[in-house]
């Protein structure tokens, strides 16, 4: 697929407000009646819609910041967040239009998607022609400071991490990241975003992955490896960018399930439904019957958190540009008239939404009671709540972040991240949609991850008074391109200094993760690192235990 590249402007961008009622209005939507805007729709699903907006439209065009603003409740920016635009020159950042975009979404309680942070395209050429240690340390350092910045603001909730990694045979793409730093980069990227911003959900996006295909295979295949060595990617998504000439992509859903399956959260990131110019009444039909689908096969899935479309209106979409000879890719014309496919995506949302008619919410389930905690994983046990009309489901959050649905009253969560402190609580809903408060939480830490098929063994090299020197070999049986072992002494023991490694501590619980040049261990393979304890007892320095 061949991509043009535009300058991007991001000057400073002046923001009318919304009118506050109009505003208020959609958020507290729910139930969702006929007419409402997508997002009241979306909202009383659980899910998002969103849009892809462009800076300069968003600055200067009423008519597309209020549709913007009332129709969707995610928006993801169309340029301002790529690398040529946050850090044109090394370590020089300009955040002004994409600070623009979240200021938007603040002002119209709308989640941030951030896309995206590890791509070959739209990326400087200083970063291409660095040497490999050059690329990795500008790799961390964009990632560190980009999501670094929205870290700590509530509605940039994901990141694109990596950014159309894959060749159509599933293979990776030779891109000058795979060239300089090997396949491992994706690892890396996604453990520098979950340093940066230990909340927010971390993808992985490609294009021509929307069913199941050589592609989509290659890019599951990755995810579940990676997800198999602690690697903490909590998100897949697919573009979308589809075109009547090549007809709709094949086990949609299945594909969507497969991943869902693999505990990742699944979203359509960048849909836009081309045809061959000029439209006609038929091509219109088929386009709102591929969005319908599109929709459909979210919907089906309880892990498809959402849908986003690349643009809203005809008037401004990348479509023209790239793809002679083709466009009307959206569901707005070029005059913000609504288009078939408007329809087919409201009506998808809205079908078998909530029945207005029931307004009592259920009662608030039990507080949850943990069990089987693991480095990815707890389950979890409450008691029913109760409805006039029935319960129909349960929601599990941490915080603000749903982490999975249930329809009894037990859940085991999965992809969660190793070594990590979450605080859930359950919210139970009825088929009208409304929903109960919450329960009261409990806290559970996870357990570190590990790769598998590695074990870790430990010798004592040498001991003195007051310390000692250990070392820990990690042996696997199957390839890895990554590994992290936790050791825990007992109290009075602590380490002090540590090499071929990077560790952090909690408590007397210390974790060893590769440092960069030795993740890769070969089938039969090996590695070892060292480090110095401190210890005041006599005789034999206390041996570890490995979890
Ligand atoms: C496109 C933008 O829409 C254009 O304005 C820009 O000139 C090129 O990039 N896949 C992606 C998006 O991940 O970032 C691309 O967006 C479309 C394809």
């Amino acid at each position: 697929m061949s991509r043009t590249r535009r300058a991007i402007t991001a000057g400073a961008i002046a923001l009318l407000p919304i009118a506050p009622a109009l505003v208020a209005a959609v958020v507290t939507a729910s139930p969702a009646h006929a007419s409402q805007p997508l997002r009241a729709h979306a909202e009383a699903r659980g899910r998002f819609i969103g849009t892809a907006v462009a800076t300069g439209q968003l600055a200067n065009e009423p008519s597309y910041r209020t549709i913007a603003a009332t129709e969707f409740n995610q928006i993801t920016a169309e340029n301002a967040m790529k690398w040529e635009s946050t850090e044109p020159n090394p370590n020089q950042f300009t955040f002004s239009g994409a600070d623009a975009v979240v200021a938007f979404a603040e002002q119209n309680g709308q989640q941030v998607h951030g896309h995206t942070l590890v791509w070959h395209s739209q990326t400087p050429s200083w970063v291409e022609n660095l040497d490999a240690t050059g690329m990795r340390s500008a790799m961390n350092n964009h990632i560190a400071k980009v999501v670094g910045r929205y870290a700590d603001n509530p509605v940039v909730k994901s990141w694109d991490v990596v950014n159309e990694a894959f060749n159509e045979d599933g293979t990776m793409r030779d891109s000058f990241w795979y060239r300089k730093l090997g396949s491992g980069y994706i690892a890396d990227a996604f453990r520098a975003a979950r340093a940066a911003d230990p909340d927010a959900k971390l993808c992985i996006n490609d294009y021509n992955v929307e069913g199941v295909n050589s592609k989509s295979t290659g890019m599951y295949n990755l995810v579940k490896t990676l997800r198999g060595q602690g690697v903490p990617i909590d998100c897949v998504g697919f573009q979308g960018h589809l075109s009547l000439q090549y007809g709709f992509p094949g086990q949609v859903k299945e594909n969507v399930q497969r991943f869902a399956d693999l505990g990742v959260d699944v979203r359509f990131t960048e849909i836009d439904i081309r045809m061959k110019t000029p439209r006609d009444s038929s091509k219109d039909a088929q386009q709102a019957t591929y969005y319908r689908n599109i929709m459909d096969a979210c919907l089906a899935v309880s892990r498809c958190v959402g849908v986003t479309i690349w643009g809203f209106t005809d008037k401004y979409s990348w479509v023209p540009d790239t793809f002679p000879g083709e466009g009307a890719a959206l569901p707005y014309d070029e005059n913000y008239g609504r288009k078939p496919a408007y329809t087919a995506i409201h009506d998808a949302l809205a079908a078998g939404g909530p029945d207005p008619s029931d307004t009592t919410p259920p009662t608030a389930p039990g507080t949850p009671s943990v069990s089987s905690v693991t480095s990815s994983g707890a389950a979890l046990t409450w008691t029913a709540a109760t409805d006039n009309v029935g319960v129909t489901g349960y929601d599990v959050y941490s915080g603000t972040t749903k982490l999975g649905s249930a329809t009894g009253t037990t859940l085991t969560l999965t992809g969660l991240s190793p070594s990590t402190a979450y605080t859930v609580h359950v919210i139970a809903r009825d088929a009208a949609g409304n929903t109960s408060p919450a329960s009261g939480t409990v806290g559970f830490t996870t357990l570190a991850g590990q790769a598998s098929g590695c074990t870790p063994s430990y010798k004592l090299v040498n001991s003195w008074q007051g310390g000692f020197q250990g070392e820990i070999t990690i042996r696997c049986t199957s390839a890895v391109t990554s590994w992290k072992t936790t050791l825990t002494y007992p109290s009075g023991v602590g380490v002090t200094q540590v090499w071929s490694a990077r560790m952090t501590a909690a408590g007397s619980a210390y974790t060893f993760a590769n440092a960069d040049w030795n993740g890769t261990i070969p089938a039969g393979g090996s590695t070892t690192f060292g480090y110095i304890g401190s210890w005041n007892g006599t005789g034999t320095p206390p041996v570890p235990t490995f979890s």
